[in-house]
């Protein structure tokens, strides 16, 4: 839809939230999902590559007290949830966190969530991409099928866990670009694919959960936080360093929030899912890395300053490389299975292999598919160059992007250490959910009296607190993953200034919305209509 709109300064170029909402009203999506859809969707979206594979780059980074550090980055997630749940059930549009922003904001602010977005959807495919990887070299490949894929060709120069003399991770950019391929023809996973990927996910984790919680020695958990709760400013080290990026296993719930409008009785259910959905998973996590490192011990590898060393380190990967530590957990890169492994139970391992190796693809798919859609509004907005936004004419997909963003994905994921990869996303996230809690404390304020289908009780207090946990987790990141986020924006601020201002639509008097909208997971497949119980 297309209206005029005053221009303005950039602080004043606010795209109208009645203008969102009115598209969201023509679509007249049926509203389907029930509390237990969204839920799964939820957890689709969210497992992934942060149990699997961060879980040794965390104990590397807290020792024992992993635990506590999923609880901590949960307890932020289930906040900043909060607040996307009240704004997602007003303005359940493509674009997210963007356009709530937009909305609300401004059109500077929302620039800069947009570009900050980049980083969550785009390094974090590329983070989940390289945990792919090192279950499809080391549990597939190698464990079971005895095939051992060379160093050079496992993973990226910064050598991580052990894997001294990388030089380029294949795997991880071949599963980037498959799935960038599967999206720029159009696929979308249907709910019962989800739903079937869900389950085998849950199992993997209760099977291991099963194995490992009854093999616990507290011997082992002794000491407890042996990097201390804070590792020190900038080190990204000690039970908070890790909590900021054990953060990253939570990341993905927000795009929850863009099915909202299909969702039966909204008030009820949306904040039902994405609580639901990550209460489960803390749940989870916290048994799983309880699990792993009172099984088999998660000590970290000190330094000699009596610090844990950091991750993805040539100083941790030479200690790694050692008969002392190579088959410690923190020098893993497939922990999960190697835990089992150590128990003396590889054959159940190697099947938590494949788990990841049949489940992660799907991730990948959600985060480059939320990546396309940022671009693709922004695109529409005018913000970026607008053949960005051609759909092709036969696959009906942003193609254009798709390929961009999946390159980049791919770039990512074929050079750098996991660990690094999801600091960065982090940042990212972290920026714009804290923006998402502004967005809504400001709307409070401006508009109180706008039907809000959910309404965050106590926003007095779980805004402020969403606010603040982003900002301490963005604090307690590793200094170079910091400094990401200021430069990235210097960058963007440059390109909103050189192209953007003067492109706007909003800016050059035309408002658009987004007329239509599609979700990774496609909710009208089958799987989703069946149950209207809930
Ligand atoms: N939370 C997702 C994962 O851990 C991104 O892979």
């Amino acid at each position: 839809m297309a209206s005029t709109a005053p221009r303005g300064g950039i602080f004043g170029r606010v795209k109208p939230l009645d203008a969102i909402l009115a598209t969201a009203e023509k679509k007249g999506l049926h509203r389907s999902l029930g509390a237990v859809q969204l839920t799964l969707f939820g957890v689709g979206c969210i497992i992934g590559t942060g149990i699997f594979v961060l879980t040794s780059v965390g104990a590397q980074k807290a020792g024992p007290g992993l635990m506590l550090s999923f609880i901590i980055a949960g307890a932020v997630c289930i906040v900043a949830a909060l607040c996307y749940a009240e704004i997602a059930s007003m303005a359940p549009v493509a674009g997210s966190a963007y356009t709530y922003s937009y909305a609300v904001q401004g059109e500077f602010l929302a620039w800069t969530v947009g570009w900050a977005l980049l980083l969550e959807y785009a390094v974090g495919a590329s983070a989940v991409s390289v945990g792919w990887s090192n279950y499809f070299t080391d549990t597939v490949m190698a464990r079971s099928w005895g095939i051992d894929v060379p160093a050079f060709l496992k993973a990226g120069p910064e050598a991580l866990g052990g894997q001294v003399g990388g030089l380029i991770n294949l795997p991880a950019a071949v599963i980037a670009l498959l799935v960038t391929w599967l999206l720029m023809i159009g696929t979308t996973e249907s709910a019962r694919v989800n739903a079937v990927l869900v389950a085998i996910k849950i199992i993997a984790l209760t099977v291991f959960v099963f194995l490992t919680v009854p093999a616990i020695d507290s011997a082992n958990l002794d000491p407890y936080t042996p990097g201390g709760m804070f590792g020190g400013f900038g080190s990204g080290v000690g039970v908070v360093g890790a909590a900021a990026t054990m953060f990253f296993a939570y990341v993905g719930f927000d795009a929850v929030s863009t099915a909202a409008e299909e969702t039966k009785n909204p008030q009820r259910n949306v904040p039902i899912g994405l609580i639901g959905s990550l209460l489960l998973c803390t749940v989870f996590y916290i048994l799983v890395s309880w699990g792993a490192v009172g099984s088999i011990g998660g000590q970290p590898v000190m330094g000699a300053d009596g610090a844990p060393l950091g991750t993805g380190t040539p100083e941790l990967a030479r200690m790694c490389a050692t008969a002392q530590y190579q088959d410690a957990l923190v020098c893993s890169r497939e922990p999960l299975a190697h835990v089992l492994h150590t128990l003396g139970y590889g054959s159940i391992g190697n099947m938590i292999g494949y788990a990841a190796f049949l489940a992660l693809p799907s991730v990948i798919l959600i985060l480059l598919f939320g990546q396309t859609r940022i671009f693709f509004v922004m695109a529409r907005d005018g913000l970026l160059p607008e053949r960005l936004a051609e759909v092709h004419p036969k696959w009906k997909t942003p193609h254009i992007c798709t390929l961009i963003t999946g390159l980049v994905v791919a770039i990512g994921a074929a050079f750098f250490p996991v660990g690094q990869l999801a600091d960065i996303a982090n940042a990212g996230t972290l920026y714009a959910f804290m923006m998402v809690a502004i967005a809504v404390w400001q709307l409070r304020k401006k508009d109180p009296n706008r039907p809000r289908p959910f309404k965050v009780p106590g926003i007095w207090f779980v805004a402020p607190a969403t606010i603040l946990g982003c900002l301490f987790l963005f604090f307690n990141l590793p200094k170079e993953a910091m400094l990401v986020l200021p430069i990235w924006g210097a960058i963007g601020i440059v390109f909103y200034y050189l192209y953007s201002y003067k492109a706007s639509h909003l800016g050059r008097g035309i408002v658009e919305v987004p007329e239509t909208e599609v979700h990774a997971i496609d909710p009208s497949s089958p799987g989703y209509n069946e149950d209207r119980t809930n």
